[in-house]
């Protein structure tokens, strides 16, 4: 454990400057991917965990590669108010998904260790491991330990090098078996606040800062793969093919036409075909889905119509489809006692009427459901961009959320 005997403060211009220092921690130099248990997550680790110290807090990483910060309470023993958001990224990601909501939220410590001051609960900041779920498939492990709904079944989850989930926490100096130890019991924690940028328009296209999360849309995750036959890209006439990637090919266009139809977000993001030769007709094309919808009802009927239509298509042309769910998580709705303080955040920053968005992307609020109360204060992001380097934020927005989250998580003393 650290801590850092010198008060600093932390402006939004510091918080930019650590979102682009996390950055440049990359195998890659100009490329953005930090993933789950990787020598980059231990890097952003470690400075992080040397901004928290910097802002008075007592460090440590988890048992399940979380980095953590708690700034005491005058009450020791008093429920702890957990703020965070993730430091892994996608592949080739921008500087501010995840980062941050995990720097303003140590900025905001900071702010109360400058003035001296204690509030009646400790605050514990968590930078979580894995959100995004891109090395080993499963998502929000990081936050899925904390909230002690941690999988035994995802141990032998293998990443693309074939390294398994129990190697990469030992390679990490995790051991598997202590994993348990990263929950925390519900009747210890007073809530979780997350900041996070929008990843989507709406604020931006109505000139707010600021908004306050209604909801987080459950997402559904498959791979689905359609089978054939391969076969010589000369020999076979046209008539007698089996292609799986023509049935692939038509699958994804069906997706998105029935995505449209029925209100929802569905998105092929991966997609492998074998054996994978110029001159092979493909015999097998694996892809991924993600499906996401603002009810839970919503995007199950369109995941059954997309299924229907697929089914149909394959037995046209003699293919098979199998389908593998890699993942499940049910829309979210925050405690209205929270999303009141993410208002009162607001409403001290000016605007007291904020908007209210519903979040199609996923957040650790939506693992950390399953352990405690939540909400989440929205940021704007230039034009709604997010998973890509382009991601960009203002300075003067970045500071409206400073102020409101620091309000947001004063106005739970009262
Ligand atoms: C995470 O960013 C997700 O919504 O997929
Ligand atoms: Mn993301
Ligand atoms: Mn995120």
């Amino acid at each position: 454990m650290t801590r850092a005997d010198q008060a600093t403060a932390v402006d939004a211009a510091e918080v930019l400057a650590r979102c682009d220092h996390l950055g440049t921690l990359t195998a890659v130099p100009g490329i953005i991917h930090r993933a789950y248990l990787t020598p980059e997550h231990a890097a952003a680790n470690a400075a992080t965990a040397a901004w928290m110290a910097a802002a008075g807090m007592d460090t440590w990483t988890d048992a399940a590669g979380n980095i953590v910060g708690r700034y005491e309470g005058a009450d020791p023993e008093a429920p702890v108010l957990l703020l965070g958001s993730h430091l892994d990224t996608v592949p080739n990601a921008g500087r501010y998904d995840g980062p941050l909501g995990v720097m303003l939220a140590i900025a905001v410590v900071a702010r109360l260790h400058e003035r001296g001051e204690r509030l009646p609960f400790p605050i514990e900041v968590i930078g979580f491991g894995d959100e995004e779920g891109t090395r080993f498939g499963s998502t929000l492990l990081g936050s899925r330990a904390v909230a002690g709904t941690w999988d035994a079944r995802w141990w032998e989850l293998r990443d693309a090098e074939g390294v398994t989930l129990v190697e990469a926490f030992q390679t990490f100096g995790l051991d598997p078996s202590r994993v348990g130890e990263a929950a925390r019991d519900p009747q210890r924690v007073l809530g979780y606040l997350e900041a996070h940028i929008e990843q989507g328009p709406y604020l931006e296209e109505a000139g707010r800062p600021l908004g306050v999360v209604s909801a987080i849309a459950g997402a559904h995750r498959f791979q689905l793969t359609i089978t054939g036959k391969a076969g010589h890209a000369g020999g076979v006439p046209m008539d007698r093919r089996r292609d799986a990637l023509v049935g692939a090919s038509q699958a994804v266009l069906d997706i998105e036409r029935l995505a449209r139809e029925m209100d929802c977000v569905a998105t092929v993001g991966m997609i492998e075909v074998a054996p994978g030769a110029a001159n092979v007709i493909p015999g097998e094309a694996s892809f991924s889905l993600d499906v996401r919808a603002a009810t839970d009802e919503g995007r199950d009927a369109c995941w059954r119509a997309i299924q229907d239509a697929i089914q149909e298509f394959c037995q046209e042309r003699r293919l098979v489809l199998s389908i593998e769910e890699t993942h499940s998580a049910p829309a979210e709705a925050p405690a209205p006692r929270l999303v009141d303080a993410v208002r009162a955040g607001i409403a001290a920053t000016g605007d007291d009427d904020p908007l209210v968005l519903l979040s199609k992307a996923g957040h650790d609020a939506m693992a950390i459901a399953a352990m405690t109360d939540w909400a989440m204060l929205f940021i704007a992001c230039a034009g709604g961009v997010s998973h890509h380097p382009a991601e960009a934020v203002t300075e003067a927005d970045v500071a409206a959320a400073l102020d409101a989250f620091e309000a947001a998580v004063v106005s739970l003393v009262r």
